[in-house]
């Protein structure tokens, strides 16, 4: 038994750690309403997510971002094409990708702690155990003295951090996250986005982002794949080279104006 699945890694060798993490292929995605009317949200999309790469999804609303993240994380099946997790075909959920949602969607019935501890407690690991790291997660986003807090007590962008909190408890490899910043005010999400790159340069996590604000899309990302709109494509793959750590000061920058300018100039150019 031992020497048929050692023969079988053998035959199967283990992806190169070169390989993306992460790879659509020609996907597509048809949704059939209930009349019957099929709307094609995703056309055609070839992209990949490179190991420690900090990739950053820009596109207008409706052009199928949401979606393409729901595909990777297995929540919905696309109708053409293929997704590649790690080098292989991606077939169900799995622990090693992170998500968070547009969406907080906590347990009204758990408290703050409690929620970010739920994947711990699907994974059959001690709570316990992870209790003070969880702890730390919502010191890191503001939440400190929260932590018996009922979500209903917390504001929207309060509930969207507790969520943040639950998906980075697993460590996951890939984290991806939709829009996770869009319910908070200005101020907020500024400080958020430095903290994640701090969380990112930290760990090295593999993360995609969603965002529709060019400038969270280019502070943030070592790439920004753009989108055009429905049937979302991909329209360009534009690596950034700021420096980094990277600050809110950059936005001021020729560098930082030069890419804006080209960020906008594709998303016009698809609109026609
Ligand atoms: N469950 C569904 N059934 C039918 N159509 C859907 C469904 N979910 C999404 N769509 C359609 O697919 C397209 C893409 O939707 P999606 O939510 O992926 O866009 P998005 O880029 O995330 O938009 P936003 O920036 O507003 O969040 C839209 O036209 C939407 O109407
Ligand atoms: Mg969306």
């Amino acid at each position: 038994m031992r020497r048929s699945s050692a023969r079988a890694a053998e035959l199967a060798p283990a992806p190169s750690t070169d390989d993306p993490i992460l790879q659509f292929r020609n996907l597509s995605m048809d949704y059939t309403g209930r009349s019957g009317r099929v709307t094609r949200a995703l056309d055609g999309i070839d992209a990949s997510v490179g190991r420690d790469e900090f990739v950053t999804l820009l596109g207008p609303s409706g052009c199928g971002k949401s979606t393409l993240m729901k595909i990777a994380a297995s929540v919905v099946r696309a109708t053409g094409g293929e997704v590649l997790f790690e080098g292989r075909p991606l077939a169900k959920p799995t622990s090693r990708i992170g998500m968070v949602f547009q969406q907080p969607i906590l347990m009204p019935w758990r408290s703050v702690l409690d929620n970010v501890l739920f994947p711990i407690e699907m994974m059959g690991r001690s709570p316990r155990k992870h209790a003070e790291q969880a702890r730390e997660l919502l010191e890191l986003v503001g939440l400190k003295g929260f932590e018996s807090a009922m979500p209903s007590e917390l504001s929207g962008g309060m509930q969207q951090r507790v969520a943040i909190c639950r998906a980075l408890i697993y460590d996951p490899v890939l984290l991806m996250m939709d829009e996770p910043f869009a319910a908070l005010d200005a101020m907020t999400r500024e400080d958020l986005g430095i903290e994640l790159l701090r969380i990112w340069s930290e760990r090295r996590k593999t993360v995609l982002f969603v965002t529709h604000s060019i400038q969270e899309g280019i502070l943030l990302a070592d790439r920004v794949l753009v989108m055009t709109a429905r049937p979302g494509r991909i329209a360009a793959s534009i690596p950034i080279t700021l420096p980094r750590p990277r600050g809110m000061d950059m936005v001021s920058t020729d560098e930082y104006g030069r890419y804006a300018q080209q960020i906008r100039s594709i998303i016009a150019g698809a609109g026609h």
